[in-house]
Formats: structure tokens, C-alpha cells, sequence
């Protein structure tokens, strides 16, 4: 296909919202950033020039960075940051990829601010298997503070503690007429009565996993993690941070004007109404002065989160995922406050009593200093390990056994271990959330690939009651784990290079949710990663 070009000149911008006025690091002074659109197979060039203070890289969410690992984007993974008056091009092709994408800032906290979207279309001549729809909409999710958010991150990480409630759910960056001084700030969607519409929706929020929904309209559900799903029908849908997912709406209807609704997840049990905070409208033409009604308000029910989003959820073709696998992998999810006690003396516990701490696989993720990805491929030692344990410290109580028993696998050490994967190697990898207290999924991301969900449920994984579906299981790149749960997925290593797997809540990735994985290379040029661009950033 054709090349796109885009020009992002990082820089900072003023604005105001919510009764305040402040500076935010944008792309091109957009808020949210700018639109990268292509066609399946096309490359993708992007001058990224950094003229703000602050340390940036810009992640492809979702793109598999087909050999082409260099321009990933995770800060301290595949690169080191773009510097204060520095540039950086990145330059991928979207191999046989399609859909709903993001890009964000994968660097301190600054995605809070620095994101957009990316559309790419089926190639020319190549219809959606879909109802063609009328017209498209970009539908991103996102949070706002009123404080500066490089301050507030800062001020978190050295607190050891939780971060501050945000200030506003935003839909397309406005919060809509339930915050202070946000009357007019709403994104407002014109539709026409029995015109069908294609949502995009992103959920490019920081910490929180949000409820979507429209008043009275039914979504239908076409497309997750930018592949196609079989259509199901639902009133309202579930996004975790990194997902995205494409639903089709009709207009159909009394002409008026209609809520679109964000609630977050954690929200979600208390009372309808006051659990919706971002709102805006989806207003029909030809109702008579239809801007002065009052928006009509959806009813947000106690969905599980999980149920919401992945009941319904297969792929729309039959994929047949292999069924023997070469790597088994069991990696805990552990999130709690730091509590060092006798009974692990296995384990060096090195964090401060009563900080809150997160890992896999008892290992809390540590960002080195050099490029993994460069340490790897200049074979610099120093930088990470290879070891990043196939199964969790100790292999039971996964789940919290509080208070009768200490959760085991929160205990954790600090290390940048990586797990190393033949070329072509069938991987497995049962993720198994230990966390119970907290009202949350985890929103695991993995760069570089998509992944079979084949398995989803409460409680403890358990491998011999565990239904595996190895025939249409969504294609995804961000599951979310649900609370004292578990999910499988499968994919086959055939993408070298390093890439992430962390969980998508900034706050957990802060607190060390993540770990990576080092793919080899395969024999031949079409099965190896290639040297490095040479505008490639120092640290
Ligand atoms: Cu969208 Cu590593 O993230």
C-alpha cells in the first residue's frame, strides 16, 4: 500500500475546563491528538519532534509491529525516550491489520493527555462484514485533571500510595454538563433518524476501566482490538484502559436527544445516575430546537464487568487455535500494600513496609535505564535477566486468602526479568488475577501481538475444569482479568523482538505490573528483526 505521513510536534497547550486553566503536552496542540488514518498494508511514517521539557515516546496500540520492534514505543523497551529537542521517525507498516487502533505517549504518565486515535480501513474494493454504515465516529475515553498531571504522577509514585480520584470522565477530551463549568463543554454526534452509525470507541483512559452506553439505543458489537467479532447486541459495553471496540448504532428512535454515557467500572454499584459522569449527546435532526431538551439519561444496571464485555465476544470466522502448546506459563497477578513478614524467606523483599507494590509472578517490574531491546540486541549486559519465572513463587492461595491466610504471591522482589521464546514457539498463558479487594480487571497488554482469549472465568484457574474455546475465541491485544479471576490466551512467538506485557491501569505498570518477553529470531531475513534505525533515541 501507500505511505502516510504525519507530522507531531510534541508540544504543550493551554486549556481550560472545569473552572481552571493549565498547560497539557499535546500532539500538534490537539487535545486529543490527531488522527493517523491508512488502509490495511500501508506504511506508516511519523516525525515525532519533542519541543516540551519532558522525556516522549509514542506506542502503536495494537499494531503487531510486524519486524519492526524498533518503533513499539514503550520507554526503556524498545527505546529510549525522545529527549527535550529531539526526533524521532517512526516507521511501520500495518501488515494485515485493520480496525480501531490508538496511539499514545508510553512514557511517565504523560498517555493522560498525549493520545488519538488511528483508523485503518480494509484495503480499497474490501467491504466491512457489515451493514455499511452511514457515517463513523471516533468515540475516545478518557480522564482529566485539573492538577498538572506530571506533578500528580510524581507526587503519587513517591507517596506509595493510591492516586487521586480524577476530575472529569472525558468523551473526545469533554466531560460533558454534570462537571463545574462544563455546561458547553460536550461532544455532540448529529444523526439522522434510521441512519445506522459506526462507533469507534477507545478507552484511552489512565485508571479506569469505563461503562459505555447510549439512552434507549441498542450497540452492537462488530469489532474488538481492531478484529472482527461475531455481531452481538447489548445495551451497554465495558472497556478497559488500551481496548477498543466498534459497535454499530441505529437511529431508530422518538426524534430527540439522547445521553452517550460513561460510567467507571468501579462506580458501578452505586445508584443509577450518580455512577454516570461523562456525558454527550447523540442528537437527532428534525427535532424541533432539539439542543434545548434535556438529554434523555440511560440506566446504568450492576453489570459484572466481565459478563458486559466478554459474554457474546468470538471471532467472527472460525480460526481454529492449535491445540499443543510448547510454553505453559502461569503468571499471577499480585497488587497489595507491601507487607515483608518471616514466613518468605525465599523471597527478597525489597519495598517498604505499607507502599503498595504490584508484579507477575512475584517479580516487580523495573524499568532499566539502557533499552531492553537495545541491550539485547548489542548483547549489553546489565540492563535485564532472562529469567522471569514460568509459575509463581508458590503455586497456591493465589486467590487472597485473607484473613486467615498471607497472599503469597503478593510478596514480591524487584527485578527486569525477561522471558525468552524460541521463534515460532505455541505460547500459553494462563493469567490468574489475585486480587479480591479491589472492584477491578486488570486490563493486560501485550505488544507485538494478538492473542486468543481461550478461556475466561472466576475463582482459581484450574486446569481440569476449565473450558477452552479453541474455535472462534476473539483475537485480542488487552484482556481484562477479572477480580479473583482468570484468562488464557494463546499465540504463536513468530514476531521477534522485545515486547511488553503489562497491565494497562498506568498506576499498576508504576507499581510494577509487568514483565517482557524476548522472541528470537527465525532463520532467514523474512524471520529476523532488523538493525536499528539510526536516529534511534539515546538515553
Ligand atoms: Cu497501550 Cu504498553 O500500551
Amino acid at each position: 500500500g501507500p505511505t502516510r505521513f504525519y507530522d507531531f510536534k510534541v508540544q504543550t497547550r493551554r486549556v481550560s475546563k472545569l473552572c481552571n486553566t493549565k498547560d497539557i503536552v499535546t500532539i500538534n496542540g490537539m487535545y486529543p491528538g490527531p488522527v493517523v488514518y491508512a488502509q490495511e498494508d500501508d506504511r506508516i511514517i511519523v516525525n515525532v519532534t519533542n519541543r516540551t521539557p519532558y522525556n516522549v515516546t509514542i506506542h502503536w496500540h495494537g499494531v503487531r509491529q510486524r519486524l519492526s520492534c524498533w518503533y513499539d514505543g514503550p520507554s526503556y523497551i524498545t527505546q529510549c525516550p525522545i529527549q527535550s529537542g529531539q526526533s524521532f521517525i517512526y516507521n511501520f507498516t500495518v501488515v494485515k491489520q485493520k480496525g480501531t487502533f490508538f496511539w499514545h505517549a508510553h512514557v511517565s504518565w504523560l498517555r493522560g493527555t498525549v493520545y488519538g486515535a488511528m483508523i485503518v480501513y480494509p484495503r480499497i474494493g474490501i467491504n466491512y462484514p457489515f451493514k455499511i454504515p452511514y457515517e463513523e465516529h471516533i468515540i475516545i475515553l478518557g480522564e482529566y485533571w485539573v492538577k498538572d498531571l506530571v506533578q500528580i504522577a510524581k507526587a503519587t509514585l513517591a507517596s506509595g500510595g493510591s492516586p487521586p480520584t480524577v476530575d472529569a470522565y472525558t468523551i473526545n477530551g469533554h466531560p460533558g454538563p454534570n462537571y463545574n463549568c462544563s455546561t458547553n463543554d460536550v461532544h455532540k454526534i448529529d444523526v439522522f433518524p434510521g441512519k445506522t452509525y459506526l462507533l469507534r470507541l477507545i478507552n484511552a483512559g489512565l485508571n479506569t476501566e469505563n461503562f459505555f452506553t447510549i439512552a434507549n439505543h441498542k450497540l452492537t458489537v462488530v469489532e474488538a482490538d481492531a478484529e472482527y467479532t461475531k455481531p452481538f447486541v447489548t445495551n451497554v459495553v465495558m472497556l478497559g484502559p488500551g481496548q477498543t471496540l466498534n459497535v454499530l448504532v441505529t437511529a431508530d428512535q422518538p426524534v430527540g436527544k439522547y445521553s452517550m454515557a460513561v460510567a467507571p467500572y468501579k462506580n458501578a454499584k452505586i445508584v443509577i445516575y450518580q455512577n454516570i459522569l461523562a456525558i454527550a449527546y447523540f442528537q437527532y435532526k428534525g427535532a424541533a430546537a432539539y439542543s434545548l431538551l434535556p438529554a434523555k439519561l440511560p440506566k446504568l444496571e450492576d453489570n459484572h464487568a466481565v459478563k458486559t464485555v466478554m459474554d457474546g465476544m468470538r471471532s467472527l470466522n472460525q480460526v481454529n487455535v492449535f491445540k499443543e502448546v510448547d510454553e505453559n506459563l502461569f503468571i499471577t497477578i499480585g497488587l497489595n500494600v507491601q507487607k515483608c513478614h518471616s514466613k518468605t524467606p525465599k523471597l527478597n523483599c525489597q519495598a517498604k513496609n505499607g507502599v503498595m507494590l504490584a508484579s507477575m509472578n512475584n517479580i516487580s517490574f523495573v524499568q532499566p535505564k539502557l533499552s531492553i531491546l537495545e541491550a539485547y540486541y548489542k548483547k549489553i549486559n546489565g540492563s535485564y535477566t532472562e529469567d522471569f519465572p514460568d509459575e509463581p513463587a508458590k503455586r497456591y492461595d493465589f486467590v487472597n486468602g485473607a484473613p486467615n491466610k498471607i497472599p503469597y504471591n503478593t510478596q514480591s522482589s524487584n527485578g527486569t526479568r525477561a522471558k525468552v521464546l524460541e521463534y515460532g514457539s505455541k505460547v500459553q498463558v494462563i493469567l490468574q488475577n489475585t486480587g479480591t479487594v479491589n472492584i477491578e480487571n486488570h486490563p493486560i497488554h501485550l505488544h507485538g501481538y494478538s492473542f486468543y482469549v481461550i478461556g475466561y472465568g472466576t475463582g482459581n484457574y484450574d486446569a481440569r475444569t476449565a473450558q477452552f474455546n479453541l474455535v472462534d475465541p476473539p483475537y485480542m491485544n488487552t484482556i481484562g482479568v477479572p477480580v479473583g479471576g482468570w484468562a488464557a490466551i494463546r499465540f504463536v512467538a513468530d514476531n521477534p523482538g522485545v515486547w511488553h506485557m503489562h497491565c494497562h491501569l498506568e498506576i499498576h505498570l508504576s507499581w510494577g505490573l509487568g514483565m517482557v518477553f524476548i522472541v528470537k529470531n527465525g532463520k532467514g531475513e523474512l524471520k529476523s528483526l532488523p538493525a536499528p534505525p539510526p536516529d534511534l533515541p539515546q538515553c
